[in-house]
């Protein structure tokens, strides 16, 4: 055996060994603690959340709240900011949302039994305002156009194509407040949690996931808004004048001019043709 051999052959094996070293302690298991060259203040004493302890009397490491304490919202308190706005206010609003305790805001239900309508209330429990409108059509063009179409009539891109019909919110169905489709907390809990057949599979996905309560209040006052759209009449006091002339002269019966909107009789009078 010459020399280079030799030293060839100890390299190798030096690198086996060397290797072996490396590659063995992987997936290797010990209840030994972890090496650490470096513990700095890793490794104090501390109780672990909802673990039993002697050091209390009543045996839990974690201490309970003070009696009569009180969730007032999870954001730290920007004294500036209050201020400005009036002391708590905004906190008040976090502590509400925090507690939930409003069952008709958050759940849009009462205490009635589940298949009676008024177990659904049936007045959005939320100011409603333009804003609130504006937000509702924002949403329900990201969540739900998509499906029940931007009119909320059942053609939406996809809906088009779901096995099921997507629901035509102009379906009198919808308005009728004596049964529970019609009522505003149902809409709002839809929107929410989702449809489910009784077998527990999935007609519809629910958006609570994206949709606050605030906002989907918002999408049932959106809804009622496309609604109330298709049951204008021409003579009905809210479509403006140069928006109703247009109409009516696409109708073949103008009357007045953009500039000079038609008054109520003119209107009554065109209109009858
Ligand atoms: C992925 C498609 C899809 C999207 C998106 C969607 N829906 Fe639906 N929705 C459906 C289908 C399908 C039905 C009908 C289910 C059935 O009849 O089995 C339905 C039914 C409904 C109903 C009627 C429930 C009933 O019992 O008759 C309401 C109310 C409703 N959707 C609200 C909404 C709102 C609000 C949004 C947006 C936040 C939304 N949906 C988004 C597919 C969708």
């Amino acid at each position: 055996m010459n020399h280079a051999r030799t030293s060839m052959l100890l390299g190798f094996g030096l690198a086996a060994i060397v290797g072996t070293g490396i590659v063995g302690c992987r997936g290797e298991r010990s209840d030994k603690p972890p090496r650490q060259f470096f513990p700095d203040m890793d490794d104090q004493e501390h109780f672990r959340p909802q673990n039993e302890t002697e050091f209390f009397a009543d045996g839990r490491s974690q201490r309970p709240s003070v009696p009569g304490t009180v969730g007032y919202g999870r954001a730290p308190i920007d004294h500036a900011e209050a201020e400005t706005t009036g002391w708590g206010e905004e906190y008040g609003v976090q502590r509400a949302r925090l507690l939930r305790e409003d069952k008709a805001l958050y759940s849009g239900t009462t205490d009635a039994p589940v298949d009676d309508p008024a177990h659904y209330i049936d007045e959005i429990p939320v100011e409603v305002t333009m804003d609130l409108i504006r937000l509702g059509q924002e949403n329900f063009d990201i969540y739900c156009a998509i499906c029940h179409g931007y009119e909320g009539d059942g053609y939406g891109t996809v809906g088009d194509r779901y096995a099921v019909r997507p629901a035509n919110f102009h379906d009198p169905k919808y308005t009728n407040t004596d049964d529970i489709l019609g009522r505003d907390g149902y809409l709002y809990s839809v929107a929410r949690n989702g449809l489910y057949d009784p077998a527990g599979a999935m007609r519809m996905p629910g958006y609570a996931h994206a949709l606050d309560e605030y906002e989907a209040w918002a999408v049932v006052a959106y809804i009622r808004t496309l609604q109330a759209s298709r049951g204008m009449s021409i003579d009905d006091d809210i479509i403006p004048g140069a928006e109703r002339n247009r109409l009516l002269e696409q109708r073949g019966t103008p009357v007045g001019s953009a500039d000079q909107p038609a008054s109520q009789e003119q209107i009554a009078e065109g209109g009858e043709q």
